[in-house]
């Protein structure tokens, strides 16, 4: 389904250029809920200028009817739903189903989505090969990034982006596939047989299961943390237009084919700032080591001086509680008590470090508050995932909102390939000098005197 064209409001802005007197009328448009935007799409073309907004603070990349954030009041709505809402009462499944196609499924059409993404959870058994050109120690996303972008070199029949019968082929394949290549890169790490999908279980359960069993015994799995596992990939299915969304979004306006976008996406998703931020609080903890080198750390945090950040606080929309961030907290502590872990020292130390945070006045006038990923690493290092692998199980959740913002975009009537404009700061025009006659102090010297 389109989304309907943004409504243009009767109302404009005027820019007023003081030294040439020309003015210029922006339109406003405005979206069901949250602010209103200024169109400058013509704004270039009328007044020769460009706009500056590094880091996009105040720039919509695109119109979108999926995700819609509230950062002052800390709401998160898929769809219109409130994500707490969907963590308690819906599946990972279902919600896919709804970023995908906007609705909630009938039971019939539940059952029709969850049996097509069961047809395609397996692999073309020739990308097996591919895992063995990686060293064993390499890290879980640079393989992810690997064998994802290698899929569009197998499913040949789902790469055409104008024929929508193939967009929903490889939206299904991309959500059906993401585990299994993610469960395959750690079999494959630790030096187990891999476990191939088993389509009598549900999603989430045959995730842990190609994860943890292995040939030779049967494996049983506690529901609780099946349901743990589900509200983890429910809780990180999709997040508007973050920089992995985005660059999903910028790596698909050029036509490129879905399997390279998603590989596009977890690439940028693997940063520290972003996804890899899971991977990065259980570091930290381990380092503060103990709760009475909290007050260090929060020192470095503050000093402007030193690059340390307190992983898993603070977000560019949120200025409030993370909304995932509560129900997080809720599913850890259901978790560690399922597997009767009475004093984990990483969440003791996690829980002081909030406290203390919360607190403070630096984290309380800067608007820090935890993220999502401040609890989901103690959740899964509690269920025995190893750390290197949480970036890549929040690449399998985020996968649902990727491919569905991917297909959004291709789908938009006003679809052009992306392309920002830059504040030029370089040398103006100058003539080539020959080498000889060039002064110049030698790059290796300065490299050398660092
Ligand atoms: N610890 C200490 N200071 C911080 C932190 C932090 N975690 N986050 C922001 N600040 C300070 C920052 O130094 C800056 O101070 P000043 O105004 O004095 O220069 C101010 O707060 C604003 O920070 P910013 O970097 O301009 O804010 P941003 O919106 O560009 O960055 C962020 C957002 C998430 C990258 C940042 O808060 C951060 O690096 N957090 C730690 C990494 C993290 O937990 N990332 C996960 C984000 S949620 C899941 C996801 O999106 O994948």
């Amino acid at each position: 389904m389109n989304n309907p064209l943004p409504k243009e409001k009767n109302k404009t802005f005027t820019l007023f250029d003081n030294e040439n007197g020309n003015s210029y009328e922006i339109p406003v448009i405005e979206g069901t809920v949250g602010p209103d935007v200024l169109d400058i799409t013509n704004l270039f073309k009328e007044s020769g200028l460009f706009t500056y907004d590094p880091g996009f603070t105040s720039t919509a990349s695109c119109k979108s009817g999926i995700t819609y954030i509230d950062g002052e009041q800390g709401i998160l709505r898929h769809r219109g739903y409130d994500i707490k809402e969907l963590a308690e009462n819906s599946n990972f499944m279902e919600v896919c189903y709804l970023l995908l196609h906007s609705e909630l499924p009938s039971p019939e059409d539940f059952s029709k989505f969850d049996n097509l993404i069961k047809n395609h959870t397996m692999i073309n058994e020739q990308l097996v090969y591919l895992y063995r050109g990686f060293k064993r120690a390499a890290h879980p996303m640079a393989i992810m990034v690997g064998v994802v972008g290698a899929l569009s070199a197998f499913y040949h029949d789902s790469t055409d982006i104008n024929d929508p019968n193939q967009r929903m082929i490889a939206s299904h394949r991309l959500i059906a596939k993401m585990p299994t290549i993610a469960a395959m890169a750690y079999k494959y790490s630790i030096g187990q047989p891999y476990i191939y999908p088993n389509n009598e279980l549900s999603y989430s359960e045959n995730f842990l299961n190609m994860m943890f069993a292995v040939p030779t015994q049967k494996f049983t799995i506690d529901k609780t943390l099946v349901k743990a596992m589900d509200r983890f990939f429910i809780l990180h299915a999709d997040h508007e237009q973050n920089a992995s969304t985005s660059t999903v979004r910028l790596a698909g306006s050029s036509n490129a084919n879905p399997f390279a976008c998603i590989a596009a996406g977890i690439a940028s998703l693997w940063g520290p700032a972003h996804g890899g931020a899971n991977e990065a609080v259980i570091k930290m903890l381990t380092e503060i080591n103990s709760k009475d080198n909290i007050d260090q750390y929060l020192l470095r945090a503050k000093d402007k001086n030193d690059p340390f950040r307190l992983m898993g606080f603070g977000h560019r929309v949120y200025k409030n509680y993370d909304p995932r961030a509560s129900v997080m907290k809720d599913t850890c502590h259901e978790v560690l008590e399922i597997l009767n872990i009475k004093n984990d020292p990483l969440l003791d130390i996690a829980l002081e470090l909030e406290n203390i945070a919360l607190n403070d006045e630096y984290f309380i006038e800067k608007k820090l508050y935890p993220n999502v990923d401040f609890y989901s690493g103690i959740i899964l290092k509690a269920m025995g995932i190893p750390t290197n692998m949480f970036t890549a199980l929040f690449a399998i959740g985020r996968t649902a909102g990727w491919i569905s913002q991917w297909k959004e975009m291709i789908e938009d009537p006003i679809k052009k390939i992306g392309r920002p404009r830059q504040l030029y700061i370089g040398e103006d025009k100058r003539n080539y000098k020959p080498k000889e006659k060039r002064e110049r102090k030698s790059i290796f010297e300065w490299l050398w005197s660092k």
